[in-house]
């Protein structure tokens, strides 16, 4: 049970970046409009660059905020790196989880799925991935990332995102529960 709340905590700056991506997200998309050699869209109208970009500042600032948590609680998880490590770590993996976030819409695109349509798994996973294979190239990374919390995160991840759909639904925040 610890070890799943330690997962989740180290994961909130790769889970965040796409809620701010939402909220402040619009205006010119990342691939300017164009479409692939297959005719369609390279990545769609649903990853903009003001929502990249905001996505991983909001990322940055969650973990801001988990260090200030931390030194409230009294608990060390980030908090135990040195500054600069933990900045360049949370950053790799706000800025991964939002570069996996456009891979999978890349990879939609390709198999002719709309923007906004839901494609299970890759939806859920393909951000979680490339978050972890840009963060594990910050020295800090292994130190906090066991392979039992790699491996956590990759489980709890799509339940997680069910858990949340399904009370966003209860809640009518959504109109569907997926
Ligand atoms: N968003 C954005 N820029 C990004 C990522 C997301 O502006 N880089 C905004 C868009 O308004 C998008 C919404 O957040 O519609 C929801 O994000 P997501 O579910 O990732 O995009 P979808 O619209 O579902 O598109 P896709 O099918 O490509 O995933
Ligand atoms: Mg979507």
């Amino acid at each position: 049970m610890f070890d799943i709340a330690k997962t989740i905590w180290l994961l909130l700056p790769a889970y965040t970046p796409n809620n701010f991506a939402v909220v402040f997200g619009g205006g010119t998309p990342l691939d300017f409009g164009k479409n692939f050699i297959d005719g369609k869209r390279i990545l769609g109208d649903g990853k903009t660059i003001r929502g990249f970009v905001a996505g991983v500042l909001g990322g940055i600032l969650v973990a801001h905020l988990q260090l200030l948590i931390e030194r409230i609680l009294g608990f060390q998880i980030y908090s135990k790196l040195q500054y600069h490590q933990f900045l360049q770590l949370v950053f790799l993996l706000a800025f991964g989880a939002m570069a996996g976030d456009s891979l999978g819409s890349f990879i939609k695109r390709r198999f002719g799925v709309e923007r906004g349509k839901c494609f299970p798994i890759l939806d859920q996973l393909t951000f979680l991935l490339v978050a972890y294979a840009f963060a594990s190239q910050s020295p800090a990374f292994g130190s906090l990332f066991t392979p039992k919390i790699i491996l956590i995160g990759i489980v709890i991840t799509p339940l997680l995102h069910l858990a949340v759909n399904v009370v966003a639904y209860v809640l009518k925040l959504k109109e569907v529960p997926w």
